[in-house]
């Protein structure tokens, strides 16, 4: 439903590098990469404690990420001594599905990652916070211990209201639809991608104002009734019963499947080779998780500042082979590198 957000947001790709002016005319949002901080079978929102988790996650942000992070003793910003992110207050967790390949003698190769367009680091995931286009139209950012869930790692069907999608990257950038509208789809694609496939996760913009979470993980956040969460006559109505707007949180990842693309080592019944780490190969299952982590007031003041791109004048930032230093340990010892046999925690697909 961001329309206008997305369709600004992707003009941002071709100028925003870190450092780099921001072209004027860009509607606020803070767009910048975060770096893998490991790569494993864990996810303290939905299965908290469990070691291993029930599929393989992407992770990134703060380096206090661990099995458990109970909402009443966890301090991520406390606990962290360094992110993988561009900003240096953020030390936040966002983790998604990971991507596999699946050869015709079965085994599974993880499929690598691209940096998005005009950033860099080792790939992992953009992260975007946008607050509303008005300056007149204020945004209210998360509370410590605030997460939320998008998407459902046990569907087998297509959502009413998709979002979560992929979209099969041409060689150039590709302004011309926008977020989980045609062409992109939330079955993976059917044809080899000349780009890679970009997955995005886009999260709700109106909060109950009262809950930092749900058992659900997505009861205290509501996607707005009526058009995107700007102050734009298109859009901005929050329910009543979610009247608080929070900035909007999406995440993209750019999944470099063209290793793959050869149709001589697709499935012989010519469908698609890609699974995502949940053992789905439909791709109605990928999900994003968020762990709210910024320190003391910076996601305020850059919402507030309107800043664009991954340069902020309220905020620190660090380089891209900075943010790529700060790393974790696997807990669960997991090989996510070589050909396998199956996907971690996962049965071979018959
Ligand atoms: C996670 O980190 C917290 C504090 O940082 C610690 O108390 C807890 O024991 C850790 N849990 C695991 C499973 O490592
Ligand atoms: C399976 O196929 C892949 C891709 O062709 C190849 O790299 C891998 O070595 C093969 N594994 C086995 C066990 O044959
Ligand atoms: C907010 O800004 C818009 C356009 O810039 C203007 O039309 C509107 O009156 C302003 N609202 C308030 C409450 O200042």
């Amino acid at each position: 439903m961001q329309w206008k957000a997305l369709a600004l947001a992707l003009l941002v790709e071709h100028g925003s590098g870190q450092g780099a002016p921001v072209p004027s005319g860009i509607p606020p949002m803070l767009r910048f990469q975060c770096s893998h901080l490991v790569i494993e079978r864990l996810d303290p929102l939905v299965t908290p404690g469990s070691i291993p988790s029930p599929h393989l996650h992407q992770i990134v942000g703060g380096n206090s990420f661990n099995a458990t992070m109970d909402p009443a003793t966890h301090d991520l910003v406390k606990d962290s001594t360094c992110t993988s992110c561009t900003f240096t207050e953020d030390l936040s967790n966002y983790w998604t599905a990971v991507m596999y390949f699946r050869a015709r003698n079965g085994t599974y190769k993880r499929v690598p990652q691209l940096p998005n367009l005009g950033l860099g680091g080792n790939g992992g995931i953009t992260v975007y916070y946008i607050p509303p286009h008005s300056p007149n139209v204020s945004v209210t950012a998360f509370k410590p211990g605030f997460r939320m869930l998008v998407g459902d790692a046990a569907s087998n069907k297509p959502g009413q209201d998709p979002k979560v999608c992929h979209r099969c990257m041409p060689k150039e950038g590709d302004n011309s639809n926008l977020n989980c509208a045609a062409p992109d789809t939330q079955t993976l694609p059917a044809e080899p991608c000349v780009g890679g496939i970009r997955s995005v996760i886009t999260f709700p913009t109106c909060w109950d104002g009262v809950n930092t979470d749900t058992p659900d993980h997505k009861s205290h956040v509501a996607y707005p009734i009526k058009g995107n969460h700007d102050s734009t006559p298109d859009g901005g109505v929050c329910p009543d019963t979610h009247p608080v707007k929070i900035p909007q949180v999406m995440l993209e990842t750019i999944w470099d499947t063209t290793p793959f693309n050869d149709k001589e080592i697709w499935p012989e019944d010519g469908s698609q080779p890609f699974v995502w780490s949940t053992n789905d190969k439909d791709g109605y299952t990928q999900h994003g998780d968020y762990v709210f982590g910024w320190k003391d007031d910076s996601l305020q003041r850059a919402m507030d500042a309107r800043c664009t791109g991954d340069v902020c004048s309220v905020l620190q930032h660090q380089t891209f082979e900075e943010s790529m230093k700060c790393t974790l340990p696997q807990t669960v010892k997991d090989d996510v590198d070589g050909w396998v046999a199956s996907i971690p925690g996962q049965s071979p697909l018959a």
